[in-house]
């Protein structure tokens, strides 16, 4: 005879499957820091890095494929002063503006 769990445990039993499969979701598909390709060499700073679970509370498609396509761009703080990449959220209204943020925030090696 296989184990039928009482009927008082199910509940968890659900609640842990629900938690199971859909907690890792975010962690899977999105990989936590993605370096963003440097267009301009240079010794310093660290090259900027993205960071996915610091933006979870945005939508992927929020960012992919409009903001960032699939086969990565390369950008320059010129184009988010202009509004593009990074600059179409951080411009100080839907986001803190690049400017008025720490260059550590982005260049840090982490
Ligand atoms: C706030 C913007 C933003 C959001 C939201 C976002 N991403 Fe990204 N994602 C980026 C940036 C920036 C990069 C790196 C540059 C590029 O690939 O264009 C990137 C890169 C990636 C890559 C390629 C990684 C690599 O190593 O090249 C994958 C896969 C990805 N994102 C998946 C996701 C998934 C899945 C979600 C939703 C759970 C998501 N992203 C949400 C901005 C975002
Ligand atoms: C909102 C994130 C962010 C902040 C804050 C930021 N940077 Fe950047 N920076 C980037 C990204 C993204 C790139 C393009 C990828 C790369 O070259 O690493 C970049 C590129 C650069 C470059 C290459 C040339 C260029 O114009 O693109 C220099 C130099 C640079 N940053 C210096 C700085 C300094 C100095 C500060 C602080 C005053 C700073 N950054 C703050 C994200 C940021
Ligand atoms: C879709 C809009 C959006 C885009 C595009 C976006 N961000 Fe953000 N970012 C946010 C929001 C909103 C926050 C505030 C935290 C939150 O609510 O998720 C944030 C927070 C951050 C922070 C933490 C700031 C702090 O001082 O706490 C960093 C660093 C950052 N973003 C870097 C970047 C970089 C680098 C890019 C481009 C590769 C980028 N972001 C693109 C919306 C965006």
């Amino acid at each position: 005879m296989s184990f039928v769990p009482p009927r008082r445990w199910r509940w968890q039993a659900g609640l842990c499957a629900l938690l199971l499969f859909t907690t890792p979701i975010f962690a899977v598909n999105a990989p936590q820091d993605v370096r963003l390709p440097p267009l301009k060499e240079r010794t310093t700073p660290a090259p900027a890095l993205f960071s996915h679970w610091g933006h979870n509370s945005q939508h992927c498609y929020g960012c992919h494929p409009s903001v960032f396509p699939q086969s990565p761009l390369g950008f320059t703080h010129q184009d988010m002063q202009e509004g593009r990449a990074c600059g179409s959220c951080h411009d100080g209204q839907a986001a803190k503006a690049v400017r008025t943020m720490s260059c550590e925030a982005c260049h840090a090696p982490r």
